[in-house]
């Protein structure tokens, strides 16, 4: 017997891969993508949405991805996997990812590549939009500025191309490297962390998705869990997955709050030691700048994951 069977769950109820049939509409998530997708059927041009760590920003990326239909628009989703792009190679990730066949290498052919492809979306009645997550890697006002430029590219009555930026509160200041660009921000939101109603709701919806006949947690569990994960919702995962597992080690059918606060201080997740409390200075990806960056690498690693 393993803990699935003993709590009799279907699947992992608790997993932090990001799984769509696990997506919970919180109140905070169903109000950003309800702006999001205004701001993008608008074509207003960018839209930024920050969260702090495990907040939900790559799981609402890939929502309002699979929000629009084919039909209406070339969209696409790229993930900034490292700081220190050019952005010549960023214009050539935008311009693949829009379906520019061979993307010339020199700058300006390269845009005018660019600029005809987003003509003839737009000729077929479609919009293009780019949802770009981790952009608080993109850090430099060479990139900022050719972001600038590319939202310029318009035809008399709108933008050929939108953007929506995801990521750490910090993309608000690379914004700043060009301030022209951080005026031009049509639609901002920060997605908060959960609320407790929005933790026990996101708890319930998670076990029922998962098969479960009824919450293990005592109402108390629920109120620790989410005093520990301060409703970061991979942190709440962590804590319920471990609390689930501990549980079936102990063969205890109820989990209470005593289990989670042993859980949440194994994962050093105690009320005001830094990690939960939206640590987004600590938690950081590190910036390495200096360190060289083989491009061709990155190129590799993201058509492995397009695969
Ligand atoms: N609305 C949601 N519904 C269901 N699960 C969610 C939701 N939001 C977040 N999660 C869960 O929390 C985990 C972390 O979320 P996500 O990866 O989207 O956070 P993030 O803000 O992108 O984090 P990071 O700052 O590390 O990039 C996800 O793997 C997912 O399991
Ligand atoms: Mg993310």
């Amino acid at each position: 017997m393993n803990f699935l069977d003993y709590y009799e769950l279907s699947q992992e109820p608790f997993s932090n891969a990001p799984v769509s049939r696990f997506y919970y509409s919180s109140g905070q998530h169903a109000q950003a993508l309800m702006r999001l997708m205004h701001a993008v059927s608008q074509m207003k041009g960018l839209a930024v949405l920050v969260g702090d760590i495990g907040a939900g920003k790559t799981t609402l990326a890939r929502r309002l991805l699979d929000n629009l239909p084919e039909a209406d628009y070339e969209a696409a989703l790229l993930v900034i996997v490292h700081s220190g792009i050019t952005a010549q190679w960023l214009l050539r990730r935008i311009a693949l990812q829009l379906g520019v066949d061979n993307p010339a290498e020199e700058k300006l052919a390269l845009l005018s590549q660019l600029y005809q492809r987003l003509v003839r979306i737009y000729e077929s009645g479609k919009k293009a939009v780019v949802l770009i997550d981790e952009a608080q890697m993109l850090d430099t006002r060479e990139i900022m500025e050719e972001f600038r430029g590319l939202l310029n590219l318009e035809v008399p009555e709108r933008k050929l191309l939108s953007f929506v930026f995801f990521g750490l509160p910090e993309i608000e200041e690379n914004l700043k490297l060009d301030l022209p660009l951080a005026q031009r921000v049509a639609l901002r939101y920060r997605l908060e962390p959960l609320t407790e109603e929005a933790t026990e709701a996101y708890i319930r919806h998670r076990l029922r998705l998962a098969g479960a006949p009824r919450v293990p947690f005592t109402p108390a569990a629920i109120a620790a869990v989410h005093r520990s994960s301060q409703g970061t919702p991979r942190l709440i995962n962590t804590l319920c997955d471990n609390a689930l597992f501990e549980g079936f080690v102990a063969r205890a059918s109820e989990l209470d709050e005593k289990l989670i606060e042993r859980v949440a201080l194994t994962l050093g997740l105690a009320p005001g030691n830094g990690v939960s409390a939206g640590a987004s200075a600590s938690g950081s990806a590190p910036r390495d700048g200096a360190e060289r960056i083989d491009l061709d690498e990155i190129d590799r690693y993201l058509e492995s994951l397009s695969k």
